[in-house]
């Protein structure tokens, strides 16, 4: 039998827990994309329609699974999946189907796609940056952990730098382990 896989949420997040202002990031940190490049490659990447159209193609040397309610939605290097149930299992056909794939599944957001995939997330690899941004009228947010459930490990602290703000990366793991 396949060893059973982990579901790894990627974020950055401000301290009030915005991530975008629903078409966009609002803050430009270029080492943070890095990370998130290495903490993604060979996974397949379950992302919400909003956030497929914020990126505009698929990533190299990942899957791009894209959860949309319309049925007729499409786009070229992306796999349409209509609830979560069905994104998770690409993830896996596509985790079987490639030889270089990492046995994880990554919750790449937005917002609303945090929200449907927590439950069943184990770990949360989190950039939290020391600023408190409105975001604007349709403001996408990370869901509102309750700390009882994880353990939390602060793995670097990053001191601000001109127009980088001071950032955290924050390593988050469900205390009763959970796989898909
Ligand atoms: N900072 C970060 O780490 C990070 C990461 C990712 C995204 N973001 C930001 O987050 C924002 C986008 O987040 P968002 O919450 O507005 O949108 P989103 O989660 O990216 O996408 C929402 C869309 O996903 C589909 N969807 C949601 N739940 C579904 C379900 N249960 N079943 C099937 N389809 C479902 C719907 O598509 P249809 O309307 O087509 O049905 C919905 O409109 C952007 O600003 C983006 O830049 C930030």
């Amino acid at each position: 039998m396949a060893a059973a896989t982990e579901m790894v949420a990627v974020v950055a997040m401000a301290r009030n827990r915005v991530i975008g202002d629903g078409s966009g990031l609002i803050w430009h940190l270029p080492a943070d994309l890095k990370r998130v490049r290495t903490l993604t490659m060979g996974c397949p990447l379950i992302m919400g329609r909003k956030t497929w159209e914020s990126i505009g193609r698929p990533l190299p040397g990942r899957a791009s699974i894209v959860m949309t309610r319309d049925d007729s939605w499409a786009a070229e290097g992306a796999v349409r999946a209509a609830d979560l149930d069905t994104a998770i299992a690409r993830a896996h056909d596509w985790i079987a189907a490639t030889s270089e794939a990492r046995n994880e599944i990554v919750l790449f957001g937005g917002g609303q796609i945090y929200a449907a995939g927590l439950a069943l997330t184990n770990r949360i690899e989190a950039t939290v940056i020391d600023i408190a941004p409105d975001g604007g009228p349709q403001a996408a947010l990370f869901p509102d952990l309750n700390m009882a459930d994880w353990t939390r490990d602060i793995l670097e602290d990053v001191a601000a730098d001109g127009d980088v703000p001071a950032h955290r990366y924050e390593r988050l793991t469900r205390k009763a382990a959970v796989r898909v």
